[in-house]
Order: C-alpha cells, then structure tokens, then sequence
C-alpha cells in the first residue's frame, strides 16, 4: 500500500507536490468516493480515477519521435486551449502519458523526442546536456561568412531579459536565395536555450522567417511525414543515452 499523491506520481499523472494539489482539489476518487486527504493509501486493486477517468499504471518506458508540425504547441495542456503535440497522438499512444523532451516554438517544425521517462529527458536536455540538435533556419537577407563564423564562436543573446553568451557551435550556409533575398543556415547547438536559434540570429542582425529542427542527437525526420510519430528502437535510445554519457564526461 503506498500514498495516494505517490501512487498517482508513478503512474505519471504529474509531480508528486502537483498530485497533492489535484488531490486536494477534489478530483481523485477511489473506489468512488471523493479522496482529499493526503494519508490515505492506495494499492494497485483499487479502481482510482482523477477527473473520473481511470488512471492506468505505466510501468512500460516508451520513447518516440514527432515530426512536429508548425503551429502546435510542444506542452501537454494548454490554458488557452491552443492545439498541442498531444493532438497528434492515438488514445493507444496517449495512454503511455508521453512528455516532450524540451520544446520546440509553436511555429518551429521537426523532430521532437516524445517520453514517459524523466530520467531520459533530464538526461537530454538538462543544463549539463550536451546532446546535438542541428537546425535550419530561412533568414531574411544575404549572410555573409563572417556572419556564420560569429554564430560558430558564440553570440551574446537575449534569454528572458537576461544577456547570456552562447557555446562555439557548428554553423554553415545551405544556401542563398537571391531572388527572394534570403539564405538558409544550418546550425548544430549542444545548448537548449529558450528561443536560442532565433536570438542568436537575431544577435547578429537577422530575422527568421522559418525554422526546423532536422536532427536531435542520431534521430532524424527519416521517413516520417509531418504529425507522424514512431518509436524509437532500443538501439536508438541506446545511442541517445551513450552520446549523452559520452560527452557530458568530455566536458
Ligand atoms: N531555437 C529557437 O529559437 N526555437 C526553437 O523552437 C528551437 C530552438
């Protein structure tokens, strides 16, 4: 027998302090009667529901890649009720309670790792991740090189309100599009800060107009139309984890 606001933490429901919250808010039962307080305990025979809908123990680790689509959201719920990366998802998927591992904007596009291990994500995308995530981004204007050797070395960016120096990265030109006056850029960052690729450019005087993530680590859009999930293998999670070891340990 274990606490109730425990028994809801594993099965993925939320944090343990959020499960106590909901808990308190009058919205768990057990076999249906109402529960608010904090001792009662729970084992798996009871039938137990939050908002009544049961909640069904997760025990099985899933790992998965989106290709996300622009205008989705990259969080689980939204207040406003904006469409999420969780409307992209079967019930069958839905039912592992999947988190997205970091974000990408509403309107970025491209590979999004989906899990139910936190211990995965933290791994990917904590501040001491070190994982690469390559992007492309359509810029306004002609870039020159000098301006690519200034993204690779680092930009001081705009990071909510604070002025932050980015890590030397890899950067390079796709392209150049003359007749629409704008250039494609690839740029592979370790970091994970909030609207980094963006700001970056910005940093050094250009504006996006569009921008996608085409690789996270190994794991690529390879085969999968826009919206479409898959699992990933265990030995591309395995890779994931091994790449993520291997470099925090070169640091
Ligand atoms: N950098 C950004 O600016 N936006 C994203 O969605 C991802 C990286």
């Amino acid at each position: 027998m274990i606490r109730l606001q425990k028994y809801l933490a594993m099965c993925g429901v939320d944090s343990r302090r959020a499960c106590e919250k909901i808990i308190q808010e009058g919205r768990v039962k057990v076999n249906g009667d109402v529960i608010i307080e904090m001792g009662h305990k729970v084992s798996s025979d009871d039938y137990i529901t939050l908002d009544d809908k049961e909640i069904v123990a997760v025990l099985d680790k899933k790992y998965y890649v989106m290709n996300k689509p622009r205008y989705y959201l990259s969080t689980v719920k939204d207040p406003k009720g904006r469409k999420t990366i969780m409307d992209l998802l079967d019930d069958d998927i839905k039912k592992y309670r999947l988190f997205p591992v970091g974000r990408l904007d509403y309107d970025t596009k491209g590979v999004l790792l989906l899990t139910n291990d936190g211990d995965f994500m933290n791994m990917l995308v904590g501040p001491r991740s070190h994982t690469e995530k390559e992007y492309l981004v359509r810029v306004k204007g002609i870039v020159r090189k000098e301006d690519i050797l200034k993204l690779s070395r680092g930009t001081i960016i705009n990071v909510q309100g604070e002025k932050v120096k980015t890590r030397p990265c890899k950067a390079y030109l796709d392209s150049i599009d003359r007749i629409n006056n704008s250039s494609l850029i690839g740029i592979i960052i370790e970091e994970g800060k909030y609207h980094q690729v963006k700001e970056m450019l910005k940093s050094i005087g250009y504006e996006t107009i569009r921008l996608s993530r085409i690789r996270f680590g190994r794991i690529t859009l390879e085969g999968l139309k826009e919206g479409e999930i898959r699992e990933l293998s265990i030995h591309e999670v395995k890779s994931l984890i091994g790449d993520a070891k291997s470099k925090s340990q070169e640091i």
